[in-house]
């Protein structure tokens, strides 16, 4: 089926850009079935969407919606680039994830909760319970005095009690700032702290890889860190994993504490009309890693937003109301969001929910609840493609399960796992698409639209609908495809899914995503401010992208993103650390996991015990995610004249390669030091040459 095209690309690279060393792989076309029943056919649609037709052309998502009052202008870029859609309108999130559905589809799922435990049952949650819930839970919140532009924290694991919470507050407009589930109560401190929540919604325990997790500890560390930021909690409301059941051992403080089933005994049958919100009002905060160690809080609009998630939904993923549809994320990152509660919602989907992990109890889970189920839409990442294949790669042909479509999110996915996806994940019948895209954009980016394009193993495909990548090398000037040199990747275009801004930071919102390559900061035309992604990316001869990962200094575990000074800080929370320096390493499972290297002070003996407590700090400040692989305690830094650590050339010791020319530094002698104490006495270097990412790691500094 896959033509085989192979040719090498040979580059000659300046400074500005990125060399890439890379086979062309051949295509693999979508079956006539699967086109036949697609929600997009058109094949002119990305020239529907061209830039001739912007920003109307998005005027298609907007209308997929019900608007109480419709929207008068479709961009509107009067204070650039803080760009505002659909203008005028008047919507409510939760009114069009919920109750338009009532009509046609209300005994129908909308949730399908599958709980890790395997003994325990499945619950189905019809749209109208669903629209029962939500309404119970907005007019409890409603109770409390909490009202449309107040912020309030979640910390809560994958279970339906998180999206109905989610659909409560955007019924009334309250903001609502998801904390993953796996974060420390520190790091979900310091994000109450950034958005100034006073409310804290949290669940007593959950099921995680076969026991359960007592999580409202993670509450109580999480109020405490708040409060020495400078931010009072006065109320933490306690979801129960088995309703009237207490299932943690943390008590429960009087007055600050309530159990949600306590409060919703006042609030049985009630309904809260949704609030006719302005289309460019914010509907959530979702906190992302940056280079510093402040994590940064996307703010996502109600209108530009649901309409991108809509949209997308619908033709890109496919997803019809017939189909079930199980993205296996977690709702506490973007693709939680976008992807398993607001785009299938408003699309009417049936939308399974996994609690745990999808290796629990083995490697053939996933397919059984998908054969259970009859999922016939699957969407996961590269992460849990890699786990999957080495644990159980025959798994999924034991399951009689078909998918018509899957989708593959988060980082770059190697051919290998690709048509490991393809031919057994698929039965090399479901179409894949690998979706490009940020926690700041929404929305996928680069796709293809599976009954259009071909698909083409590690390379996403050519810019969404309406999407218009450009690469730019160092110096602004633009890389062109089938170049075989890499650059900046960056949207020429707004587009209604993007960030409104960083919460109370616009700021950093125009240095991190604009500054770069924008020309005149006055400007109020949209074509000169190109938004800046991060990521290093080329673009093959046939128009499709292949993302290279991040070119700051931020490392992709598992796909996603953790600040590198955020590591750092954390292993510079035990006393005995002077220097702490983290990089990443290749992993076959997870992509990248962070290695850190600590120089202890003066007089403290290195030893194993400041090892298992600055892994422990980790865990503590920013969760298992931020584990490091290995901790090593150095004498020193290898470091600059000026004083810099030079990452690059630890990243290069972790990573089994050549450092390169050290002359130039304050200590070179460090260097083999370091480097014998990593890859031993002999020489281990292999000559492969380094993932970009990695190689362009600590460049920048
Ligand atoms: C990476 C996740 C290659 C990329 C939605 C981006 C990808 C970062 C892909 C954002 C993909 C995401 N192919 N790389 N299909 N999807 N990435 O904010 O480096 O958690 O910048 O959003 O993940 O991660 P985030």
């Amino acid at each position: 089926m896959a033509k085989t095209a192979k040719k090498e690309e040979l580059t000659e690279v300046t400074e500005a850009q990125i060399a890439v060393h890379w086979k062309e792989e051949g295509y693999y076309q979508p079956s006539e079935k699967f086109i036949a029943q697609a929600n997009m056919r058109d094949t002119h649609i990305l020239e529907k969407f061209g830039l001739a037709n912007f920003p109307d052309c998005f005027r298609a998502y907007a209308d997929m919606l019900t608007w109480f009052e419709p929207y008068r202008t479709v961009l509107d870029t009067s204070d650039a680039p803080f760009w505002k859609w659909f203008v005028g309108g008047k919507i409510n999130a939760s009114y069009n994830c919920v109750d338009r559905n009532l009509a046609k589809y209300g005994s129908k799922a909308a949730f399908i909760f599958v709980p890790e435990p395997e003994a325990e049952p499945d619950a189905t949650i019809t749209y109208q319970q669903l629209h029962t819930s939500v309404n119970e839970v907005a007019a409890l919140l409603r109770g409390l005095g909490l009202k449309a532009g107040d912020r309030v924290t979640f910390h809560m694991p994958m279970v339906p009690e998180l999206p109905i919470t989610m659909l409560a507050c955007a019924r009334l407009g309250i903001i609502h700032s998801q904390v993953f589930g796996g974060f420390s109560g520190q790091a979900c401190g310091s994000r109450i702290q950034d958005s100034g929540s006073r409310v804290l919604i949290t669940m007593d325990s959950y099921w995680r890889n076969g026991s359960l997790v007592d999580h409202k500890a993670n509450a109580d560390i999480a109020v405490r860190t708040a409060k020495d930021l400078g931010q009072d909690v006065d109320k933490v409301l306690v979801w129960q994993r088995y309703p009237g059941k207490y299932s943690a051992k943390t008590p429960m403080v009087p007055g600050r504490d309530f159990f949600m089933n306590d409060l919703l005994k006042d609030h049985k049958g009630k309904n809260v009309e949704p609030v006719a919100l302005p289309s460019e009002g914010p509907l959530f905060l979702m906190y992302s890693s940056g280079t510093t160690g402040k994590p940064k809080g996307a703010q996502h609009s109600i209108g530009g937003y649901l309409a991108y998630v809509t949209g997308t939904s619908r033709w890109i993923l496919d997803i019809h109301p017939e189909d079930v549809y199980w993205c296996m994320a977690d709702i506490g990152w973007i693709t939680g969001h976008s992807y398993i509660v607001y785009g299938p919602l408003a699309n009417a989907a049936t939308s399974v929910l996994y609690e745990g992990v999808p290796t629990f109890p083995d490697a053939g889970r996933p397919w059984r609840i998908a054969e259970r189920l009859g999922v016939n839409i699957f969407h996961t990442a590269p992460t849990a493609i890699r786990m999957l294949r080495k644990l159980g790669p025959q798994e999924p042909r034991k399951y009689k399960y078909r998918f018509k479509s899957m989708t593959t999110v988060g980082e770059p996915i190697e051919p290998e796992a690709w048509r490991w996806y393809y031919d057994e994940v698929g039965k090399r019948e479901a179409v894949i698409t690998d979706t490009w895209w940020l926690t700041e954009t929404g929305g996928f980016l680069g796709t293809t639209v599976p009954a259009i394009h071909a698909m083409k193993p590690g390379s996403c495909g050519p810019g969404a609908p309406g999407i218009h990548p450009v690469i730019y090398d160092e110096t602004g000037a633009e890389i062109s495809k089938g170049s075989g040199k890499a650059g900046n990747i960056c949207i020429r275009n707004p587009w209604p899914g993007l960030m409104q801004t960083l919460w109370g930071d616009r700021d950093r919102y125009v240095k991190t995503y604009f500054a770069k390559y924008n020309k005149d900061p006055r400007s109020k035309d949209w074509r000169d401010w190109p938004f800046m992604c991060g990521d290093g990316a080329m673009q093959a001869a046939d128009g499709y992208y292949r993302i290279l990962g991040r070119i700051d200094d931020v490392i992709n575990v598992a796909g996603h993103r953790l600040g590198t000074k955020e590591i750092e800080s954390a292993c510079l929370t035990v006393p005995e650390v002077a220097e702490a320096a983290v990089v990443p390493v290749q992993d076959e499972v997870k992509g990248r996991v962070p290695e850190v290297y600590i120089a202890v002070k003066p007089g403290v003996p290195p030893s194993q015990d400041v090892i298992d407590r600055v892994i422990k700090a980790n865990e503590e400040v920013i969760g298992k995610i931020a584990r490091p692989k290995h901790v090593y305690i150095v004498p020193d830094m290898p470091k600059t004249r000026s004083g810099k650590i030079m990452r690059r050339v630890l990243a290069a010791i972790s990573n089994r390669r050549d450092v390169g020319d050290v002359t130039t530094l304050a200590n070179p002698d460090v260097v083999e030091q370091i480097r014998t104490m990593v890859q031993g006495k002999d020489t281990v270097t292999t000559r492969e040459e380094l993932p970009e990412d990695i190689a362009k790691f600590g460049q920048v500094e």
